[in-house]
């Protein structure tokens, strides 16, 4: 069950299940009570999201989330002035909120963020733990519980795009991957009640793209499309139909790489 606050901010009742590849929930707390940044480091539909809703509610802190994009600007992080019934008032962002309230803030896929966004990140990710509010001519000091998170994808990311070095210096990291297969299974079954069978049937397929040539495909099958398999299945879809829905039509546009997809599917999954 979630509680919305607003658009872009929840606090978590019930703890969303996450399960663990290696020891990024140790990690996770560690660097909460040292007050280190943290940047999360995956391909997409890998956990690193879940993750983080796991630990706000595990850690009892509350968690904003910023989902960047490339028109984010450091005003809509920081806050702006607003004309309200003819007044001009100031409205923080959602990072301001963040420190304000002392919460988790998690930017998500900080790099399509425009570049500006550094100038306020670059304070409350060091050693300052400051967030500067230039227009206010006010400087806030984070509490205890807040900490910052980054995430992004490498693999998606022209050099250009990449953060910036400055940005990097000053984080610790967890790096990501798909789970592996057995994980994978826990995790089908507990996401979408499917049964541990066609659990292990599902599962297979990924595992069979994902060693295929990278540059025949733009992306690979995620945890999370593997998901939604699985959730069709248990509509009472035949393997190889949800997986074609869920997996492989919104991976690729070329045909060629469809008809190829296709024989996998076929080859791995029943009819
Ligand atoms: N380790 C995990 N434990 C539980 N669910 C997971 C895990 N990894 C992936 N998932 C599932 O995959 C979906 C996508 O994961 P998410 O965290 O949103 O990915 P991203 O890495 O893109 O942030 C989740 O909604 C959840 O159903
Ligand atoms: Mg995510």
């Amino acid at each position: 069950m979630q509680v919305a606050f607003s658009a872009d901010e929840w606090r978590t009742v019930e703890q969303p299940y996450y399960l663990p590849s290696g020891n990024e929930i140790e990690v996770f707390q560690a660097e909460h009570r040292q007050r280190l940044p943290l940047m999360l480091k995956g391909p997409t539909g890998c956990g690193k999201t879940r993750l983080v809703e796991h630990m706000a509610t595990r850690l009892g802190v509350p968690l904003i989330t910023i989902a960047c994009h490339e028109d984010i600007t450091a005003a809509d992080l920081v806050g702006r002035y607003l004309l309200h019934g003819g007044e001009t008032v100031w409205v923080d962002g959602p990072l301001t909120r963040a420190v304000r309230r002392g919460a988790i803030c998690y930017l998500d896929e900080v790099v399509e963020a425009r570049a500006d966004t550094t100038v306020a990140i670059h304070p409350l990710a060091d050693h300052r733990r400051e967030l500067n509010l230039e227009r206010l001519d006010e400087t806030l000091h984070a509490p205890d519980n807040f900490m910052l998170v980054l995430s992004y994808n490498p693999g998606y990311q022209s050099v250009l795009k990449d953060l910036k070095q400055s940005t990097r210096e000053r984080m610790v990291g967890i790096e990501f991957d798909y789970p592996p297969a057995e994980r994978e299974i826990r995790i089908l079954m507990q996401e979408s009640g499917i049964d541990q069978v066609h659990a292990v049937e599902l599962v297979t397929l990924p595992h069979a793209i994902r060693g295929l040539d990278a540059s025949m495909l733009p992306d690979v099958c995620s945890t999370r499309t593997l998901v939604s398999t699985a959730r069709l299945l248990c509509e009472g879809l035949s393997s190889r139909a949800a997986a074609m829905a869920a997996m492989l039509l919104p991976l690729c546009d070329d045909a060629e790489v469809m008809r190829g997809l296709r024989e996998v599917v076929n080859t791995y999954l029943p009819d």
